[in-house]
């Protein structure tokens, strides 16, 4: 039945207490799922107190709505919230299994996380970060334990994406990989493998796409509305691309289209200027209030 099932994937990964890093909506959608999928305890870490408060009641009404819609029932879903812990310290990590980092897309933020993470994790741990572009490989060489890092992709919104694109850096190792693949399959998600490369393969796609929406309203070629329905009801997009950009967060956006642009020299990945107008205004899309539209 549909209600024994994450019980039978939880047993097939070793993972008995995970580590979440960033209750942004990425680190709280991937605490959820293991706490709910997976019945793993979570630990929660996040340095803003409000932020915390914040995401715990974002779970609760999705739970809420999961036993509303009869998905799954008031006990499970009073279980599955209670798994989830928090901390403002990385200190409270040292008995966790893996760690899966998601914090917002810079370079030198997730490198001085990592060498934390190395510092107060033990040493068998393994060690993901949720980075959308940035290189495995170099995340990995800030910790002593590089053969025990690995990209692990998640997409927005984690409750409802189906896919985990898994990354392994120049390091990882085949079981630090194995065991990967098996936790985003005990908390109900589909893997791919890509290479380390800026972008991997999901963004690699998807981000010049979003770019080129930009630029087309960047020319005065169509409106916000219309680039918006065009590729909505014209190529059944869920949504627009610039709909899409901007809850995505165009702050994450132009990261991502730069990390492409300066990792290959590769002109297909110039960033729209008006992308980092809005960027340099503070209009981040649907969570600041305004991005493209407004909210
Ligand atoms: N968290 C949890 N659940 C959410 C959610 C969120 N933030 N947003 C929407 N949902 C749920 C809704 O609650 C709803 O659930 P129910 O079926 O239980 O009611 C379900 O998703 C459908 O939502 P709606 O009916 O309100 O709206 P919709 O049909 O337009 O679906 C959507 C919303 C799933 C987000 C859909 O528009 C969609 O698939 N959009 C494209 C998303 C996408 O492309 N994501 C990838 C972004 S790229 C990325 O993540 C990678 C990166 O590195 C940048």
């Amino acid at each position: 039945t549909g209600a024994s099932r994450p019980l039978a994937r939880a047993m097939s990964t070793q993972v008995q207490r995970l580590g979440v890093v960033g209750a942004g909506q990425m680190g709280l959608g991937i605490a959820l799922v293991a706490a709910k999928v997976a019945k793993l305890p979570v630990i929660l870490m996040d340095t803003k107190q409000e932020q915390i408060d914040k995401g715990l009641k974002f779970m609760e009404k999705l739970l809420e709505k999961d036993v509303a819609k009869n998905r799954i029932s008031s006990e499970d879903a009073a279980a599955a919230i209670k798994r989830v812990t928090a901390t403002s310290s990385l200190k409270d990590f040292s008995d966790i299994d893996m760690v899966i980092e998601a914090v917002s897309e810079n370079e030198i933020l997730k490198q001085s996380i990592f060498a934390e993470l190395d510092k107060w994790t033990k040493p068998e741990a393994i060690l993901a970060t949720n980075t959308s572009s940035i290189s495995i490989t170099k995340i990995a060489a800030a910790t002593q334990k590089a053969d025990r890092v690995i990209g692990m992709h998640f997409m927005n919104p984690v409750p409802v994406m189906k896919l985990v694109e898994i990354i392994p850096g120049l390091q990882t190792s085949s079981a630090t990989l194995d065991a990967t693949k098996a936790l985003a399959t005990a908390m109900g998600k589909t893997c791919t493998t890509s290479q380390d490369v800026p972008g991997f393969v999901a963004n690699r796609l998807l981000m010049p796409y979003i770019n080129e929406a930009i630029m087309t309203l960047e020319s005065g070629i169509a409106t916000r509305e219309d680039i918006d329905t065009t590729m909505k009801l014209g190529c059944n997009m869920p949504m627009g691309p610039l709909t899409l950009a901007d809850f995505i967060g165009l702050d994450t956006c132009l990261a991502i289209m730069k990390v492409m642009y300066d990792g290959t020299g590769d002109s297909k990945f110039r960033p729209s200027v008006l992308l980092q107008k809005y960027v340099d205004a503070g209009w981040m899309g649907k969570k600041s209030g305004r991005g493209i539209y407004e909210y």
